[in-house]
């Protein structure tokens, strides 16, 4: 499989809309992601199987230099193919051009895949969230401490 990595614009909206729908749970208004890609453009990432996009990451920056993945999916007939892989080194290197020193993310806790995926990319459980998530599931923050070199 051919994969590229590139910035979401406006024009990719309706497919990244489409591939949250088929892979989170959480439920978005429109302009959640225009909000996000304002926020931070360069750390909102597709990645694209030819001409389709096939997965995409987003996330923000706080004032305390703590980043956030906010969304992280890959369609699945395009998983285990090293596209979450990509998403996530690219959105590290994101994190580290602006002097980032933690990612943070919350995760379900019954998501096993997800948990794995992120423990192998060396993100640890840390708190325990209870009914965080809108149908009342639990979640688990996971992070990662940033190494600047
Ligand atoms: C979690 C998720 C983003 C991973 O995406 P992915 O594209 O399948 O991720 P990768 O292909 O990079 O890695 C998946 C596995 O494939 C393997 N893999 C990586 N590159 C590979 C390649 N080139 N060829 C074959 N297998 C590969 C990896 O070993 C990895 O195994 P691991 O999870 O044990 O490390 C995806 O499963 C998903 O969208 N899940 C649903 C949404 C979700 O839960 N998002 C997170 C919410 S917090």
């Amino acid at each position: 499989m051919f994969v590229q990595f590139r910035l979401f614009t406006q024009s990719q909206l309706n497919a990244v809309i489409e591939i949250t729908k088929r892979n989170l749970t959480e439920r978005y208004n429109d302009f959640v992601f225009l909000d996000i890609q304002k926020s931070w453009p360069s750390a909102f990432i597709l990645g694209m199987s030819d001409q389709t996009v096939a997965g995409f990451i987003c996330g923000g920056i706080s004032g305390d230099k703590e980043a956030r993945i906010l969304m992280l999916a890959v369609d699945t007939p395009f998983r285990n193919n090293g596209i979450g892989t990509g998403l996530i080194s690219l959105f590290e290197q994101e994190a580290l051009k602006v002097k980032a020193n933690k990612i943070k993310l919350e995760v379900r806790t019954d998501n096993q895949e997800a948990i794995a995926f992120y423990r192998n990319h060396g993100y640890s459980t840390s708190n325990l969230l209870p009914s965080y998530y809108n149908d009342g599931s639990d979640a688990y923050t996971m992070e990662k401490t940033l190494a600047q070199t």
